[in-house]
C-alpha cells in the first residue's frame, strides 16, 4: 500500500510517498523560511498563499520521481491539525480531492501523531522495530509535550508548556539578540562560540513537582540581562548559549522525572526542537545513566515533513492504527463525496 502525505500545517509545503513494504519512497519541502524572515516570525495569510502556489507543482514532481514512477497513491493523507487554519486548509483541499479524484481513501492526520511516528519510520527502515510501550518528548515551535504511550493511538500527555514551547522560546530570544529566524538553529549556532556560565538562566517549574513546562519567561530574563550589557557578539553568544543551555536541562529535568515515574525504558524525541544537538547529547546520557534507549529521527525528519504524516496514515489506514477505537474524528477515512474540508486548528493528542 502507497500513501501519499501533505503537510502544510505551518511554514512548510511538504510531500512524500510511504510504501508498506518499500518504506519511505520519496520525500519533498519548500521551506518558505524567505517569505517570512523579514517579519521574525510566520504571518499566516502570507503561508496559506504559498502554500497554494508551491503545493501542486512540488506534488507533481514527487509523483512523477522515479523512485514512485507515477503510480497514483493507494490513499492520501493530509495534516489536518493542529496548526495555522488557512494553511491546513490547502492542504486538506488538496488532499482530499485528489483522493475523490483518484477514487481512494483520504484521511486526516494529527500532526503531533506524525511527529511521535517519525522515529519509528527510521526504526523500521533500519529493520530495528521501535515497539510501544514508551515515553515520547514532542518538541516544537507550536508544541512541548510529555506523553506516555502505552501503544500507538493510546496517548496520556503526561504533561505541556502552560505558555511558549521550547521552539518558541528559541525563536523569540533569537529575535530579541538579533539572531534571525528560524531561531532554534541560529541561537544553536551561535552558542558554540559562547562562554559557559557568563550568564546563568532558571530551570523554569523544575523545583515543582509535575511534568508541565513554562518557557515564557526566559525571553523576559534574556531582555533583563540584555539591557544591562553592551550586546556585543560575545556577549550575544553567551546568552545563546544561556537559552539553549536553560531549555535543554529544563527538559532533560522532566524526561528523567516522567521515565522514573511511567517506568518506561523507551524515549522517543521528535519535533523541530529535536534536532538540536546539544539535547540529544544531554538525551543519550540520560538515557545511558538510566538504561533507557533514546530514539530521534534524522534531523530532517525532526522538523515539520511529509514522511511523518504519509507514515501516521499510512499506519490509520492500513497499519497498527488502523483499528484504533478512536480514529481521529474531524477527517474521514473513507472517500468523501461531500466535499467538505475539515480541518482541526486546535486539536488535541489526548482527543485521539
Ligand atoms: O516541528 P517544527 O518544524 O514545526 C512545528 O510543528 O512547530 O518545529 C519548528 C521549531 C522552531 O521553533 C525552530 O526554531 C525549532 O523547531 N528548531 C530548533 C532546531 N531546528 C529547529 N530548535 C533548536 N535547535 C535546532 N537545531
Ligand atoms: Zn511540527
Amino acid at each position: 500500500m502507497r500513501v501519499l502525505g501533505i503537510e502544510t500545517s505551518c511554514d512548510d509545503t511538504a510531500a512524500a510517498i510511504y510504501d508498506g513494504e518499500a518504506g519511505l519512497l520519496v520525500h519533498r519541502l519548500a521551506s518558505q523560511v524567505e517569505l517570512h524572515r523579514q517579519y521574525g516570525g510566520v504571518v499566516p495569510e502570507l503561508a496559506a498563499r504559498d502554500h497554494i502556489k508551491t503545493l501542486l507543482p512540488l506534488l507533481d514532481h514527487l509523483i512523477n520521481d522515479p523512485r514512485n514512477g507515477g503510480v497514483k497513491p493507494h490513499a492520501v493523507a493530509y495534516t489536518a491539525g493542529p496548526g495555522l487554519a488557512g494553511a491546513l486548509l490547502v492542504g486538506a483541499a488538496v488532499g482530499k480531492s485528489l483522493a475523490q479524484a483518484w477514487g481512494v481513501p483520504a484521511v486526516g492526520v494529527h500532526h503531533m501523531e506524525g511527529h511521535l511516528v517519525a522515529p519509528m519510520l527510521e526504526a523500521a527502515a533500519h529493520k530495528t522495530p521501535l515497539v510501544c510501550p514508551l515515553l515520547a518528548l514532542l518538541v516544537s515551535g507550536g508544541h512541548t509535550m510529555l506523553v506516555d504511550v502505552e501503544n500507538l493511538g493510546a496517548y496520556r500527555i503526561l504533561g505541556q508548556s502552560l505558555d511558549d514551547a521550547a521552539g518558541e522560546a528559541f525563536d523569540k530570544t533569537a529575535k530579541l539578540l538579533g539572531l534571525g529566524y528560524p531561531g532554534g538553529p541560529a541561537i544553536a549556532q551561535a552558542a558554540q562560540r559562547g562562554q559557559p556560565r557568563r550568564f546563568v538562566l532558571p530551570r523554569p517549574m523544575t523545583n515543582r513537582a509535575g511534568f508541565e513546562f513554562s518557557f515564557s519567561g526566559l525571553k523576559t530574563q534574556l531582555r533583563n540581562l540584555a539591557s544591562r550589557q553592551p550586546l556585543d557578539q560575545q556577549t550575544i553568544a553567551d546568552l545563546a548559549l544561556a537559552c539553549e543551555v536553560a531549555v535543554v536541562e529544563t527538559l532533560r529535568i522532566k524526561c528523567k522525572r516522567a521515565l522514573r515515574h511511567t517506568g518506561r525504558n523507551r524515549l522517543v524525541v521528535a519535533g523541530g526542537v529535536g534536532a538540536n544537538q546539544r539535547l540529544r547529547q544531554r538525551l543519550r546520557q540520560l538515557g545511558d545513566d538510566m538504561g533507557v534507549q533514546v530514539f530521534y529521527p534524522r534531523a530532517q525528519l525532526c522538523t515539520d515533513n511529509g514522511a511523518m504524516i504519509a507514515y501516521a496514515g499510512y499506519l490509520r489506514l492500513f497499519g497498527e492504527l488502523s483499528n484504533a477505537a478512536d480514529a481521529p474524528r474531524a477527517p474521514t477515512a473513507k472517500p468523501t463525496q461531500s466535499g467538505a474540508f475539515e480541518i482541526r486548528p486546535r486539536w488535541s493528542l489526548a482527543d485521539l
